[in-house]
């Protein structure tokens, strides 16, 4: 859509900001012209009630041509160069870690670019580093600067040494943008505290209990042990203020215009370190309404179109993830719908997979993970998704109903089972894990516990159990395979590369030993990851195997992300299967959930228009000669094989 009135108004902010429109700038200009129709009318779909809705959408505008003026020669090269949908690559693997806990500071992250590049990593997601209040931080997800360094980890100045280190070696870097709320010790929280009208209007403020418990009627608990209830009182000015996380964490009020600005500016402030992909978090929060649970709110979605369509005419280097672990079908809105399909988030995290890969294991079943797919696979083309197996967070058994009652399980049960093996309850369970966020009310729950202890590993290992710490290192490689292949940018979660089980000293520690997400969050202890160079131990194993496996991925461009996944007709319910085309090119890929040997006939292979010779399997380097139809494939406990048609 075009306007001239706002054409007009683009035209003049640009000039008075001396943007040269008809040479150096141009692309920008060309940009800019193209999307700010439809960011007017994003902004106005928020704010047009405001009586100075004008006023404030041309400090969007003035952001926006700021963010362009402080953006480096060299992220504008960048930006040009490059490719569209540049991340749907099948070259691009990640790891997400704690500074501190991976090798303490910043700086130190120099002598570490060695073991990423050894291992195949070429993404960092560095959680959280902004400043945040030691004992009430959330892992970092409680910030009281959004742009000042945390001390503890070092300067901004670190980081951007480390971010041009990153970048002569073609990394991509990864940081998160909290979104939806401060610290309690952020400024504005601080200024609000004091009685500053201007502030408190930052957030959701109320005088007594009338609108906090109305609220509270119809909004889940999100920590039900630690943080129950959305308000916390403030004793200083008499007020509840909206906490839907910690009561340290106050929730911004994206009602109020200023709210937005700050915070697109804060956006941009990002962009303009070298960000490469801005984790959104929690983005199904950010608008808050009465008589609704106040999550995945149209608005919300509005706010995300808006901040996509800025950042695109800014810093279009940056891509979005929108960290929306929710329902399945409420995930698949992230990417955009009618005429904003893939342009909302360019990412979203692919929560309902990894829960169901955990189903899957914990059953030996593969029917539930498979019912899923056909709302999966709704993913528009030119968006991806992280996949993962484990991260920072706990596990929520978020997918449907139905999809546990199409195999003829009741949901309810089912759901129990798996709380119950993964806290290691169940009888003859191998997992150790935890329940996390037990709510007493309705009896949900979610699952902590690390990707080795889940799968074993730790239980093997204090029963001195070899055949059982071979599995687990099985089940381990297995998990990290399903997930690697499926399409979208794996994210591996730091120390399960060389399998870390739970790290149980968090419990010492007063800002931690509440949460219990920290038993995942290992403290790294160089001397073990060393271990790594020895193949013959656990952590040689699981190191290389997953070093062979992102090298497979580097090697075969059909795994990359254009949306070129078929499932396979589930012959054995042990077994999931996937097909990965391109033109005239097959790669299938099968998994073998079930500590069993599991069967495929080859007819598997001869269903879907070819009838394949030879298979070359890139795990094994075994070529296969394709049987006849009632001959079998033979698929060790937990073994999976990428058989490429030659
Ligand atoms: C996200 C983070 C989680 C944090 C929450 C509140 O879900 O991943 O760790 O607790 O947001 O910021
Ligand atoms: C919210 C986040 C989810 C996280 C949880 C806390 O629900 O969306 O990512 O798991 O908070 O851990």
């Amino acid at each position: 859509m075009y306007s001239t009135d706002i054409h007009e108004q683009v035209n003049e902010l640009l000039l008075a900001k001396k943007i040269d429109v008809a040479k150096k700038d141009n692309l920008f200009y060309t940009r800019f012209l193209a999307n700010a129709y439809t960011i007017y009318e994003l902004y106005m779909q928020l704010y047009k009630q405001h009586l100075n809705a004008k006023e404030t959408f041309k400090q969007v505008i003035e952001t926006i041509i700021n963010a362009y003026q402080n953006r480096s020669a060299i992220l504008k090269k960048k930006d040009i160069n490059k490719e569209q949908n540049w991340f749907l690559s099948n070259e691009i693997t990640g790891m997400s870690l704690y500074v501190d806990r991976f090798c303490g500071k910043l700086i130190d992250l120099n002598d570490k670019l060695n073991y990423f590049k050894e291992l195949g990593v070429n993404l960092l997601h560095l959680m959280p580093i902004f400043e945040s209040p030691q004992e009430e931080s959330d892992g970092g997800y409680a910030v009281s600067d959004f742009r000042k360094v945390n001390e503890h980890f070092g300067t901004l100045n670190d980081l951007q040494i480390i971010q041009n280190k990153m970048n002569d070696e073609n990394m991509y870097l990864m940081l998160d943008i909290v979104l939806n709320h401060t610290s309690h010790h952020h400024e504005w929280a601080n200024k609000a505290r004091q009685g500053d009208k201007k502030y408190q209007e930052y957030f959701y403020m109320f005088d007594d209990r009338r609108l906090p418990d109305e609220f509270d009627k119809s909004m889940p608990d999100i920590f039900p042990e630690t943080a129950p209830g959305n308000f916390t009182y403030v004793k200083e000015i008499n007020k509840w203020v909206m906490t839907v996380f910690h009561n340290y964490q106050w929730d911004l009020n994206y009602s109020n215009p200023a709210v937005f600005i700050e915070m697109l500016d804060t956006i941009f402030f990002y962009s303009n370190l070298g960000v490469d992909i801005l984790r959104i978090d929690a983005p199904a929060f950010i608008w808050k309404q009465l008589g609704t649970t106040s999550q995945n709110l149209p608005e919300a979605h509005t706010i995300l179109r808006l901040i996509k369509h800025c950042v695109q005419t800014a810093t279009p280097g940056m891509a979005l993830l929108g960290e929306a672990i929710v329902a399945p079908k409420e995930i698949m809105k992230y990417f955009g719908e009618g005429r904003f399909t893939a342009k909302e988030c360019d990412f979203a995290y692919n929560a309902t997979h990894m829960a169901l890969q955990w189903d899957a294991i914990a059953t030996g079943d593969t029917r539930v993970m498979l019912y899923a797919q056909e709302e999966i696979l709704r993913k528009p083309y030119g968006t991806s998704w992280i996949t993962y197996t484990r991260c920072h967070d706990d596990i929520g058994l978020g997918y449907d109903d139905y999809m546990i009652q199409r195999v003829g399980f009741s949901s309810y049960e089912h759901r129990k089972f798996l709380k119950d093996y993964f806290s290691g309850e169940f009888p003859g369970s191998p997992a150790k894990g935890a329940l996390f966020g037990v709510n007493p009310k309705t009896q949900d729950a979610r699952i902590s516990g690390s990707l080795a202890s889940l799968c074993g590993l730790e239980k093997a290992l204090s029963e001195n159990d070899e055949y059982d710490i071979e599995l687990s290192i099985q089940k381990i490689i297995m998990m990290q395979a399903h997930s690697f292949l499926i399409g979208g940018v794996p994210m591996i979660f730091y120390g399960d590369e060389v399998g870390y089980t739970n790290d149980y000293s968090y419990l010492n520690d007063a800002g931690k030993s509440y949460d219990n997400r920290w038993m995942h969050r290992p403290v790294i202890d160089w001397n073990k990851n060393e271990k790594r160079k020895d193949i013959g131990t656990i952590e040689g194993k699981i190191f290389s195997s997953t070093q062979k496996l992102i090298s497979i991925r580097k090697k075969l461009s059909i795994i990359a992300d254009k949306k070129n996944i078929t499932w396979l007709t589930p012959h054995n319910i042990h077994v999931a299967g996937y097909m990965r085309a391109w033109n005239s090119e097959r790669t299938y890929c099968l998994f073998n959930f079930s500590n069993k040997a599991a069967y495929v006939t080859w007819y598997t292979f001869k269903e879907h228009g070819m009838r394949p010779k030879t298979l070359f399997d890139h795990w094994t380097n075994q070529t296969f000669n394709v049987g006849l139809d009632q001959e079998y494939l033979i698929i060790e406990p937990y073994g999976f094989h990428i058989l490429e048609v030659k």
